[in-house]
């Protein structure tokens, strides 16, 4: 009798076929289906039959080549079509086997196909894999939900083929807790990954604007930063891009790239569930609005219109002095608002996990973001210290080591904001974490005259600092 796969993958293209190949890389014997079977036909004419791949040509014949309890990855595209694969696979599975949904799926609707597929006996893991086509197939960041029993048979295997961390070698894998935790995870680390992009493009241009670098000085700039507290692969693949050369003109490929950029929707998510969580998410909210904004074509256009008509273009220039110490108070604010957004999602996540009634252990979380996914850095090193000193941190920047840096840190970015905003260069994510930090650590915000406004339009109501208890004044008379 044939050999019976260890794991199965269904959807070849490119995330699929990587993340396939990968598994038989180690050692795994893998059932591999695609819905047009030509390109299962490919992979296998690819890779070749050496690969420890089984060809399936029917959903039933992928199934039925699955070892018990079987195990089945999911890597189609998103919506309908991942869950009219999981209602069939429903159909052809018996108790106990698990369908696990690698894609890039919302957590809610992870939740509820959860409670599908588990009402049939089944089981069900929703994954969140992190680091591209690449990471797919050389070792990404993994992040399944599901229960702890489905963790045991998937695990060892989803171990196995995860990156591992260059600090200690240990997987970056680990069962980050019931039915949509995975997912939840991934969306917020997306969310972190906007960001960090976008505290890289602000540093950037900050650097060009104001000390008139070309690009591939620019990356000589950042890749001296690559050596420090910053060293990351968004850095490093920034250092890459800033010297790569256009072939046709010779000139910084990044110079002829439009400056509107796109997103796929896992930043709007976050967004969005932190809005319905009430959790102060600016960094990753304005990130996400930079890419709005500039592909805000009509309005772009407008307000250059009005902007030129005004002679409002170029607002103060400040001359840099010291070049630098200019250099380093932009270092400095990236950093610093690295470490706010970082805060921000990681606080995002605590409160999801309270909501959601997930044990997620932060350390874990930051511990296997190490390698593998696309905001791999040596500051998760730092992370994952920090909860390993208290699990229970409510905020990230007020671990001593990270409160250290950011009082370092703090003359610097607040002249670099001081610089910026005189000089009209945008930079939203800088700006508007310094200002969390200063709302965050006031104890004496203006709250206290937002409940009052509310109690008198709307009779609210409000506490005081004087006495306990809810108070409401009758507006139209004398108090
Ligand atoms: P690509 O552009 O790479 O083809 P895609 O259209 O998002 O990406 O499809 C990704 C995978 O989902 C493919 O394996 C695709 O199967 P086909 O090769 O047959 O197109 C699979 N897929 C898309 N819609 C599907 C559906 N309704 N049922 C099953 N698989 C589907």
């Amino acid at each position: 009798m044939t050999q019976l796969a260890d794991i199965g993958v269904i959807g070849m293209a490119v995330m699929g076929s990587n993340l396939a190949q990968n598994f038989a890389r180690n050692g795994y014997k893998v059932a591999i289906y695609n819905r047009t079977y030509a390109r299962t036909q490919d992979v296998m004419e690819h890779y070749g039959a050496t690969a420890g791949f089984i060809p399936t040509e029917t959903l039933g014949d992928f199934v039925a080549a699955l070892e018990k309890p079987r195990c089945a990855i999911v890597m189609v595209k998103a919506g309908t079509p991942t869950d009219s694969t999981i209602d069939q696979l429903c159909e052809l599975m018996e108790p106990g086997d698990i369908i696990v949904d690698c894609g890039n799926s919302l957590f809610t609707d992870t939740i509820r196909r959860e409670r599908t597929v588990t009402a049939k006996g089944l089981n069900f893991v929703g994954c969140g894999v992190s680091g591209g086509e690449e990471g797919a197939l050389k070792g990404p960041a993994i992040m399944p939900g599901g229960t702890a029993e489905s963790y045991r048979r998937l695990g060892p295997m989803l171990e196995k083929i995860a990156a591992k961390a260059p600090e200690d070698g240990e997987p970056c894998c680990t069962h980050i807790g019931t039915d949509g935790a995975g997912h939840f995870v991934k969306m917020i680390h997306n969310g972190i990954e906007y960001a960090d992009m976008q505290v890289i493009s602000e540093a950037y241009d900050i650097l060009r604007k104001s000390l008139g670098l070309s690009a591939p000085e620019i990356a000589d700039i950042f890749e001296e930063w690559n050596q420090g507290d910053l060293d990351s692969y968004l850095i490093e693949i920034t250092v890459e891009v800033l010297r790569h050369l256009d072939q046709e003109t010779g000139r910084p490929l990044v110079d002829l790239v439009l400056d509107q950029a796109k997103q796929k929707g896992t930043g709007t998510w976050t967004v969005q569930t932190a809005l319905d969580l009430g959790v102060p998410t600016t960094g990753i909210a304005e990130a996400t609005f930079a890419r709005g904004l500039s592909s805000s074509l009509k309005q772009r256009e407008m307000a250059q219109l009005v902007c030129k008509a005004l002679s409002l273009e170029n607002a103060t220039h400040e001359p840099v002095n010291d070049k630098a110490a200019f250099i380093e108070d932009v270092r400095q604010a990236l950093y610093a608002s690295k470490i706010v957004a970082y805060t921000q999602g990681l606080n995002l996540i605590q409160v999801g996990a309270k909501e959601y009634h997930w044990d997620i252990d932060l350390g874990e979380t930051a511990r296997i973001w190490r390698a593998g996914c696309i905001i791999r850095a040596r500051f998760l090193e730092d992370v994952t210290r920090a909860y390993r000193r208290n699990p229970e941190l409510a905020l990230l920047l007020a671990d001593d080591y990270f409160f250290a840096k950011i009082r370092e840190a703090m003359p610097h970015w607040r002249r670099l904001v001081t610089f910026a905003t005189m000089r009209g260069i945008p930079i939203p994510v800088f700006s508007s974490s310094l200002s969390y930090l200063d709302g965050i650590r006031d104890p004496e915000l203006p709250a206290n005259l937002i409940q009052i406004q509310r109690d008198f339009f709307g009779a609210h109501t409000y506490q005081r600092r004087d006495k306990t208890g809810v108070f409401h004044t009758l507006w139209s008379t004398p108090d």
